[in-house]
């Protein structure tokens, strides 16, 4: 009797884990199926109304630290949580991979709202599908990452993990470095804008958003998950079509714009 009852169990975890990742599977596709929908709206409609586009026909407006802290803090939350329930055996790579999506979003809800200098404050129905996002995609990593990866413990010595890693790591560096220049643009109570130089800029009209599609495309790369291909899909489209509308607000706001500066990729588009 206890035999069959534990095989039972057995069988129960077995159809909730395959159900699980069926869930996430699902969601990865829905993602990849809505981002270039997203991606069509805003080159062909509307500006996403935060930033220089915020526009109080969107909701109230709520101060930009705020928003940008309560948006994105489940992105950091969830994999914390998921990392301290989980069982003891996570290989190397998965522990990495859930690492490096943590410093990330750490930075993202901790240190860089409080760097913001003269943001414009954010409609709140922005920041609510920014929350909802972040509590998806959070969800969808974590649980692939902690629960359902599959990888071998020399994951971490394959050629795609190691050229994933490094190109995270310059997305990342890149995006901080041209985040940092937007910001020195301006001193302390400023809140117009200039022209960006250096760095990534010095190539295209926002190198702090190429700089974190990067990363998140070597991301997917260490991973090798349609989880993690999603949200780079998803980085790709959605910041490749809020470079668009940006180049286009510099050339008619800025006379003296750099002809040569592309809008998303070096040298291409
Ligand atoms: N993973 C994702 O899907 C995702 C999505 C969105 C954003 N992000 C990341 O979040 C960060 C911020 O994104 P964002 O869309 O807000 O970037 P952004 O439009 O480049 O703005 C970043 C900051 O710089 C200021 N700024 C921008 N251009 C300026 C200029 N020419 N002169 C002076 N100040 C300028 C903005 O002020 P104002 O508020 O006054 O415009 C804002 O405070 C980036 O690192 C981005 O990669 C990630």
């Amino acid at each position: 009797m206890e035999i069959l009852i534990g095989l039972s169990d057995k069988l129960n975890n077995l159809m909730r884990g395959k159900n699980e990742l069926r869930l996430l599977d699902l969601m990865a596709g829905i993602l990849i199926g809505i981002s270039p929908i997203i991606h069509l709206i805003i080159v062909k409609k509307v500006n996403v109304p935060y930033g220089r586009f915020s526009s109080s026909n969107w909701g109230f407006l709520i101060n930009v630290r705020v928003a940008w802290f309560l948006q994105e803090i489940p992105a950091l939350t969830i994999p914390l949580y998921t990392l301290f329930t989980s069982p003891t055996d996570i290989t190397p790579a998965s522990f990495i991979l859930i690492g490096l999506f943590i410093f990330h979003y750490a930075h993202r809800t901790l240190i860089y709202p409080f760097k913001i200098r003269g943001g414009k404050p954010t409609p709140i129905s922005i920041a609510v599908l920014a929350c909802i996002f972040c509590t998806y995609n959070g969800y969808m990593q974590s649980m692939f990452l902690l629960h359902h990866s599959n990888y071998s413990m020399d994951w971490i010595y394959q050629p795609n993990f190691i050229i994933g890693i490094c190109l995270f790591a310059w997305g990342m560096k890149t995006n901080m470095i041209c985040d940092s220049i937007l910001r020195n643009l301006r001193k302390p109570g400023e809140t117009g804008y200039k022209i960006p130089k250096g760095d990534m800029f010095e190539y295209v009209s926002c190198g702090n958003l190429f700089g974190e599609t990067v990363e998140w495309l070597g991301f997917a790369i260490a991973s090798w998950s349609l989880q993690a291909a999603a949200f780079a899909v998803f980085a790709l489209l959605y910041l490749s079509a809020r470079s668009y509308t940006n180049h286009q607000w510099y050339i008619k706001k800025f006379e003296d714009y750099p002809k040569d500066r592309k809008i998303f990729i070096p040298y291409l588009i």
